[in-house]
């Protein structure tokens, strides 16, 4: 069946194909999970911490309560009917461990402390400012530097001896790294809103797992699964912070029990900042050890993250330390530092991001000792296998996105004494960086329907986040069937449909293909059974393997499809409501095959700056992506995926930081206005090329994912070309004017 598939497929799978959704979209009538209203709907707006950490002393609601408007004021003095749940217990994982309102407690600024309901926003605004709080203050710890840290650390992927190889080695860096707290701010807000009926919750929502949703909120709330539907039809985009569900879902969940009518909660952009998660502030030692001409001998990489006082939140740096390069002693070492601080979550491409900053900046730092080119550098050291797993790469095209990079940029002119290269006046440099983000085939189920109408209806019970998933079911549907685009419907977002994947750790799309692909081949199958057993189909008697499907008709094998008759004819001579079937993905980790590989894809940046010491203007040029992620299944949203991506790593290299006030804990830079990011006017010419090598160890279609590996290195790339065009070596994101106000390079 895989041959037939990707014969048929050949047209629509890879091109790139106008978003289905997207007209919805931009005529305003997708409606987002706050969008939702409902007769005898109330507002919630909740009561945030004004401090880091401490107690609250007294808490007096009866002004609130007496407000015009305002029906509830719930608080730690009188919340129940809620429960613990464990993060990666019974399938269910929640971001925030402590649910809302637990006790008295403050454990960082923001934290919601009173939820007041009432019948318009403005009321229980209103009501929010009236409710009095007393606080036992403490003073919170936000310390930037983590290595004050003394407690345990864990080891991973430790082989050979590297402290031995480090203390013999001829050339050594030992550097440290650091990235500060970067926080999403996905362009639609979290929010919630909660409808009851009975016993029965509803809840719409923006969230990136409603299958995992669902468990949790059932478990928070004591009630059955069953009871529970969440619905994300559309999500402006979540990048991990809506992978687990945050305290407004509870709170919403909560109040509209006790009221018994709906309750809409939104956070505003400010709460962003202080209650759904950020990436985590990171500190990595990196210390290298080569031989005089270039191969590595040694890598440590040792790292503090930063989480908060009740959360065991991990940020992974060290992921792809193991299996990026050839070398024999290695080990990584984590140490989780705990501050007062919001939970932190998954923040694109967590781990490598700020992992590959430091790894990827060490190496250029070392090619810099070993007066050696750093492209040269890697290619020298580029690992054949896994050497972490000790097992093949099911695919690694790595080296080549190296040369195809250097060429685009052109590489071959670079000079490497920083300072050393001019154009209009202004210096240049050029840096680069490796990136890769691990693969899977995670389970997923689907359901195809086809219809009497002549309509495909495909069913997950997985989301669209923004990259496009609508649209490669779609695109699968039309390349098995030719039924045309614009009448295949895909449900997506909803729980009640067929039990689909996380849109997390970009794998959805190798997730859904296989299982969207073995539901409609079934369907298929048992349509043209039903052509040979229906008395007035023409093809009634035939053998069933004599038929197929093409251009939306059933026609003979050894026959154009014009000599057919369109699909839905036989549905409706067959007198049936619709032929529905039920596919499967296997996930990869359970397969004998695929378990024998190491699965990652692969990637590396190339960034261009142009820099202005008379002004001290530091501006990125230029930068090229060359990605190898398996077949991509649609160039336009893919495409689009490493350019978004490789925006964010510009952001988090030159702009990106979240500053907590060390006397209170208070993001203080918790808007749009404090808080940059890249805008269009930040943005230089981007240039994104897909290798477009099939792994077939990960599915049928060998396609693996993107998305988040578009994030990874774009920092490394920047800061190194930085160095390049002013001698200054920036180890600390954000890269500032303060830090290239060292620069010697003066005068062009
Ligand atoms: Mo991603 S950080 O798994 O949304």
């Amino acid at each position: 069946m895989a041959t037939d598939t990707l014969s048929q497929a050949a047209g629509i799978i890879g091109a790139a194909v106008p978003r289905i959704d997207g007209p919805l979209k931009t005529t305003g009538t997708a409606r987002y999970a706050v969008d939702h209203d409902f007769p005898g709907l109330v507002h919630a707006v909740a009561v945030q911490a004004i401090i880091g950490k401490g107690r609250i002393r007294s808490l007096d609601a009866s002004a609130a309560e007496k407000m015009p408007g305002v029906l509830l004021v719930l608080h730690h003095g009188n919340m129940n009917g809620v429960y613990r749940t464990f993060p990666h217990q019974d399938d269910a994982t929640i971001s925030e461990v402590r649910p809302p309102f637990e006790d008295d407690r403050i454990y960082y600024w923001g934290q919601f402390v009173a939820l007041v309901v009432a019948e318009t926003l403005e009321q229980a605004t209103a009501g929010a400012a009236a409710v009095r709080i007393e606080y036992e203050t403490e003073t919170p710890d936000v310390r930037t530097d983590l290595s004050t840290y003394t407690g345990p650390r864990e080891s991973s992927w430790k082989r050979g001896d590297p402290d031995k190889a480090l203390a013999s080695a001829p050339v050594v860096v030992d550097e440290t790294y650091s990235t500060p707290v970067e926080t999403h701010n996905p362009m639609e807000m979290h929010g919630t809103v909660a409808a009851w009926d009975g016993d029965a919750l509803t809840l719409y929502e923006c969230s990136q797992g409603v299958v995992n949703h669902r468990v949790v909120m059932a478990e928070v709330l004591g009630i059955p699964r069953e009871n529970v539907r969440v619905i994300s039809r559309f999500i402006g985009s979540g990048f991990g912070g809506k992978l687990f569900p945050w305290p407004q879902s509870t709170l919403a969940a909560v109040s509209a029990r006790q009221l018994k009518r709906p309750v809409k909660l939104s956070v505003d952009r400010r709460m962003m900042f202080s209650n759904v998660g950020h990436r985590p502030r990171t500190q990595q030692r990196i210390r290298l050890g080569a031989t005089p001409d270039g191969k590595l001998t040694a890598i440590r990489h040792d790292f503090f993250t930063e989480t908060s006082m009740l959360d065991d939140f991990v940020e992974h740096c060290g992921e792809q330390t193991p299996f990026l390069y050839s070398c024999p002693n290695l080990e990584v070492t984590t140490g989780m530092v705990r501050r007062n601080v919001g939970a932190p979550a998954p923040m694109r491409g967590p781990g490598a991001v700020p992992g590959l900053f430091a790894l990827e900046s060490a190496m250029d730092e070392l090619a810099i000792k070993l007066n050696m080119d750093p492209l040269e550098l890697r290619l020298k050291n580029d690992a054949e296998r896994d050497e972490g797993t000790n097992r093949p790469f099911s695919s690694r095209h790595l080296k080549e996105c190296y040369l195809t990079g250097a060429e685009k940029i052109g590489w071959k002119s670079r000079t490497p004494e920083p300072g050393s290269m001019r154009r209009d006046g202004k210096f240049i440099g050029m840096g680069l960086a490796g990136a890769s983000w691990a693969a899977a085939r995670i389970p997923a189920t689907a359901s195809v329907e086809l219809r009497p109408n002549g309509r495909i209806a495909v069913r997950s019970a997985t989301q669209d986040i923004g990259t496009g998933t609508y649209t490669i079911f779609a695109q699968v549907m039309h390349a098995r069937t030719g039924v045309p685009m614009d009448r295949i419907d895909v449900f997506l977002g909803d729980t009640s449909l067929p039990e689909g994947p996380m849109s997390g750790g970009s794998m959805v799309t190798s997730a859904v293909l296989p299982a969207a692909t073995s539901a409609v081949n079934q369907a298929i199958s048992r349509l043209l059974n039903i052509a040979t057993l229906t008395q007035e189909s023409p093809f009634h008697g035939a053998k069933p393997d004599t038929l197929t499907l093409s251009e939306a008709r059933i026609h003979a094998k050894d026959k154009p499809a014009s000599s057919g008759i369109p699909f839905e004819e036989v549905i409706r001579m067959a007198d049936m409501s619709g032929i529905t079937a039920t596919g499967r993905t296997s996930p990869s980790w359970e397969d004998p095959k695929a378990n024998q590989y190491s699965l990652h894809s692969f990637g590396a940046h190339f960034a261009e700056v142009e820099w202005e010491p008379e002004i001290a203007r530091l501006r990125v040029s230029r930068i090229f992506s060359v990605f190898d992620c398996g077949r991509i299944i649609n160039k336009g949203a893919g495409g689009n995926q490493i350019l978004g991506a490789a925006v964010m790593g510009l952001s988090m290299a030159l702009l990106e930081e979240t500053i907590h006030d060390p006397r209170t804990g208070q993001p203080i830079n918790g808007n749009f206005a404090d808080y940059l990011v890249a805008t269009c006017a930040d943005l230089p010419d981007l240039d994104v090329t897909f290798l477009d090598y099939p792994d077939l160890i990960v599915n049928e279609y060998g396609a693996r994912g993107i998305g988040e590996i578009g994030m990874a290195g774009v920092a490394a790339a920047i800061a190194s070309a930085t160095h390049h065009a002013t001698g200054v070596r920036v180890r600390e994101l954000p890269i500032r004017i303060e830090d290239l106000l060292q620069s010697k390079i003066l005068e062009a």
